[in-house]
């Protein structure tokens, strides 16, 4: 068995006399270290952008070639708002180095960041196959100790089993951290630079001390990272640093989504009873969040979570659980009540309308969330599909998705150039992304008679008083 590395290597040992502040060892650590960063999806790049803003220099290694050489022209391979900044930063003062080659990247290594995709196999359990390829390249060109840190969202026990697996693959020392991402898209750059909390979990005190100081590091020098951004800081508290086992950090991150996700289900629950009995989900959401023991945040009921994560997670978290015999059925109802949300707003729909054959809906928003272009699982795209289905005419309109949901919506959908457009001649109009523009479109300009808010995002009174009837999800209609 390869030796776990006290230290990153004999060069960083610290300097005669000892480190006398935490800002000194962040300071060596930046000059001596390079990284990695294995995968440039929103979370390598982002983390990859972070380490160059610090100095820090950084491979960022893809095998996908177009994400290579977006990043080489200064520019994130995807829309993030401040990301384009930051890369631009790190290849304008070579330190930030985008690559397809391991060759290039690993032998100069002494920490490798793995963010590569974990998607989802079809009995909902994760697919490591990116992983253990990462890995297995990652063995064959080391050409030293190596930390390794995961910070793709991997089930409970994956990292003893990677720890194995590179003992096979490799008589190089290797020691690992479990270092999940806490990051929401659209908000990438800002959670990252004010994250809550910093989590590390691993055998071995060095290694997690290093991490623990670089992402410590990001946080303490925030303003300049915000300024390199142009994005707003808000002074939040330093974060709290976790310290604990690879098997806590691994079941942390995902029980971190899954009960978020669990808060969305449940607020969409009383939605629907809501909606049965002339009840307002959003009155009852604010009275029952400012409990201190619940908090509002993550209580806003509509047309259910999507993106690459809640789903995944969420199902990821059920099929860890049936692995190790253990019954996760809140998970499962939550997962469930989910999925209906995109058809229970199309039933309410031809409720409202008597028949979706023939209506023309407009769809405004398919990302899954506003701020990104990421269209993975949105509920918007399941919807518009769903009416295109019933053999409704659907429109639809996003101010950044179009190029993404193309391959997922289905035939004879139109994407409209803007949003007035796309209501122009509708009969009815879906909100299906919480878009803030959304609330400046002017609602006199369409022949649409009714408008469903499936992001509760409007104000009722003002689409009431553009002479269309509202309806949200579990809300009272207010005069
Ligand atoms: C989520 C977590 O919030 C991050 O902390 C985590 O790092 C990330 O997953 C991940 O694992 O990588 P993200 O998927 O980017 O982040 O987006 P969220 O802002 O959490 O929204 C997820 C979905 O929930 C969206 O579709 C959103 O519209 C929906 N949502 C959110 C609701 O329906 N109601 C709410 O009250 C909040």
């Amino acid at each position: 068995m390869p030796s776990q590395p006290s230290r990153l290597s004999a060069s960083s040992d610290p300097p005669a006399g000892g480190w006398t502040s935490a800002d000194e060892q962040a300071g060596v650590a930046r000059r001596l270290v390079v990284v990695t960063v294995v995968g440039s999806g929103y979370v390598g790049t982002t983390t990859a952008a972070l380490l160059t803003a610090l100095g820090i220099k950084t491979y960022a290694v893809d095998i996908d070639e177009a994400k290579v050489d977006k990043l080489k022209d200064g520019k994130a391979p995807f829309y993030e708002v401040g990301l384009d900044n930051l890369v631009a930063y790190g290849i304008d003062n070579n330190y930030l180095v985008p690559t397809s080659s391991y060759e290039e990247s690993i032998p100069h290594a002494s920490i490798v960041i793995s963010a590569v995709g974990t998607p989802e196999n079809a009995d909902g359990s994760p697919d490591l196959r990116y992983v253990y390829s990462a890995l297995e390249s990652i063995a064959q060109n080391a050409t030293g100790p190596l930390i390794y840190v995961q910070k793709s969202t991997v089930p409970v026990g994956t990292g003893r089993a990677i720890i194995a697996k590179y003992a096979e693959l490799s008589d190089k020392p290797f020691s690992y951290v479990s270092a999940p991402e806490f990051l929401r898209e659209g908000t990438a750059v800002v959670d990252s630079i004010e994250p809550d909390r910093i989590v590390v979990g691993g055998d071995d005190a060095d290694s997690k001390h290093i991490i623990t100081t670089i992402f410590r590091d990001i946080s303490s020098r925030r303003a300049e990272i915000a300024d390199i951004a142009d994005q707003p800081i808000q002074n939040l508290p330093e974060p709290i640093a976790f310290n604990m086992s690879i098997e806590s950090a691994e079941l942390t991150k995902v029980t971190a989504n899954a009960f978020l996700a669990l808060k969305i289900s449940f607020a969409n629950s009383i939605a629907k009873l809501a909606d049965s009995t002339n009840a307002d989900v959003a009155e009852v959401m604010d009275a029952v969040g400012s409990d201190k023991r619940i908090g509002r945040a993550f209580l806003n009921a509509g047309r259910g979570y999507g993106g690459g994560c809640f789903p995944k997670d969420v199902k990821g978290l059920i099929s860890s659980a049936k692995a190790n015999n253990v019954a996760m059925d809140i998970m499962t109802a939550a997962s469930n009540l989910n999925d209906s949300m995109p058809s229970y707003i199309v039933d309410r729909l031809k409720d409202e309308l008597g028949e979706l054959e023939t209506k023309k809906i407009a769809i405004l928003g398919l990302a899954f969330k506003a701020g990104t272009s990421d269209v993975r699982k949105s509920p918007g795209i399941k919807i518009a599909n769903l009416l295109q289905q019933a053999g409704s005419k659907v429109s639809a309109y996003d101010p950044q998705a179009h190029n993404e949901a193309l391959a997922d919506l289905d035939e004879g959908i139109a994407l409209l150039d803007s949003a007035q457009l796309a209501i122009k001649n509708a009969d009815a109009i879906v909100v299906a992304t919480e878009w803030p523009e959304f609330k400046d479109i002017d609602y006199s300009q369409t022949t649409a008679k009714l408008l469903f808010d499936a992001m509760n995002l409007l104000d009722s009174s003002m689409i009431v008083r553009n002479g269309l009837e509202y309806r949200g999800v579990g809300r009272r209609l207010k005069l």
